[in-house]
């Protein structure tokens, strides 16, 4: 049996379909929340199970019986004022989950990190052996996942085999609910991205941070890390790639960092007050990240694991195509084909998320819902 916790998040949707179209379909479990948006698990033949990171016992409980555990769930944020839930979600959710993987005498355990708390260099991409620097500006949330890193050494010195994926920004499909850099897109094709400040991203395609996952589960060293990386991709770029995508000319102003830095540092806690339900799109750790241009080296996956990066100009156009096909783009300029990255086993129905199941527990297809 394998377990995928954040299987309703946008890595988690893509790799549970992977592992589908790779035969898994009947040994999948899911750790879903009840409350949350689970659009993405939806028609799925898979096992659901409810529970919190934050609930050891609920872990316990869906860990039970699986060999292999991949640890996608996480909360991301890029504001301040929920650290609390960020830390407990993170930070104490993985000790949990590997304390309840290594009690269930689960082979392998799989956690998704992030570039975010591998270090900085200026004049040369970053590797694994980049330590995490903690005198620098840093939102919560990437404090939390360099302290994720440390359960996960901490587990595997207890002897339970565990590899951390780290994932640079995702682009792709199967974007549920749907991320920030999936807004953005929505955002861009409705003509709704007026300007874009400069700077850059190591990104990563979906179909690239799955192939990442599957291949740390196969071949990666317990105690290692790997970064996860398709390409650095400045704004400047990828509005040429949107607009060459989408068919929507490209917006015509730039702004300037400093100045979008400080509107964001008065807007954001104002927004986050009034309007906390609203997705901010330009927060002042987005930007500072965006004017930092951290850049990746994934050669360590390349040589260790076999790893080969796709392309990002793929990946827009499989999200493009993909919110084309759920309604989520109107009216729009170019019509694109969605051809689905993880086609169905042979001799297997092709997996399909119904349309709009909306929020509340996820139905399972031929499966018995399981709770914790
Ligand atoms: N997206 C990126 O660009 C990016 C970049 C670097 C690293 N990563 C890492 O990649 C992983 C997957 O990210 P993603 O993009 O798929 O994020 P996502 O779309 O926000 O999905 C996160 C998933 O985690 C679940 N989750 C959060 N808190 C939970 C809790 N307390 N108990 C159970 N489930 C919980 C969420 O469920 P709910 O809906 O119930 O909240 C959701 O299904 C994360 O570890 C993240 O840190 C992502």
């Amino acid at each position: 049996m394998i377990l995928v916790t954040g299987g309703a998040g946008h890595l988690g949707a893509n790799l549970v379909r992977r592992l589908i179209a790779d035969g898994h379909g009947g040994d999948i479990r899911a750790l879903y929340r009840p409350a949350s948006d689970n659009r993405a698990l939806d028609g799925l033949p898979i096992e659901l199970v409810a529970g919190d990171l934050r609930d050891l016992e609920s872990l316990r409980a869906a860990v039970r019986g699986c060999d292999l555990v991949y640890h996608c769930a996480a909360k991301i944020s890029t504001l301040a004022g929920s650290e609390r839930e960020i830390f407990d979600c993170n930070v104490v959710g993985t000790r949990h989950l590997l304390l309840a993987a290594r009690e269930a005498g689960a082979k392998k355990v799989v956690v998704s990190g992030s570039f975010s708390a591998v270090g900085h260099h200026l004049s040369r991409p970053s590797d694994e052996s980049v330590p995490f620097y903690p005198f620098a500006l840093a939102m919560p949330y990437e404090w939390t996942k360099a302290l994720v890193e440390m359960e996960c050494w901490r587990a595997a010195a207890a002897g339970l085999e565990t590899v951390v994926a780290t994932s640079c920004a995702i682009m792709g499909p199967h974007d549920y609910k749907p991320s920030r850099m999936g807004e953005t897109l929505i955002a861009y094709a409705h003509r709704k991205l007026p300007a874009y400040i400069p700077g850059g991203f190591e990104f990563v395609s979906a179909r690239d941070i799955v192939e990442g996952h599957i291949l740390a589960m196969e071949k990666g060293r317990s105690g290692e890390k790997y970064i996860i990386s398709t390409r650095y991709v400045t704004l400047d770029e990828l509005m040429q790639i949107f607009q060459e995508v989408t068919g929507t000319p490209k917006p015509r102003f730039r702004l300037p960092p400093p100045l979008m830095a400080g509107i964001a540092a008065v807007a954001s806690p104002i927004m986050s007050r009034f309007f906390p339900r609203r997705t901010q799109r330009l927060t002042p750790g987005a930007i500072r990240l965006l004017r930092m241009g951290r850049r990746a080296d994934h050669g360590k996956a390349e040589r260790d694991l076999g790893f080969r990066p796709t392309s990002m100009e793929e990946a827009v156009t499989l999200a493009y195509a993909d919110f084309l096909r759920r309604g989520l783009i109107e009216r729009p300029r170019r019509s694109v084909a969605f051809v689905d990255p993880y086609p169905a086993p042979k001799g297997k129905p092709a997996v399909e998320a119904a349309p709009s199941a909306g929020q509340g527990p996820a139905k399972v297809n031929g499966a018995p819902e399981v709770q914790a």
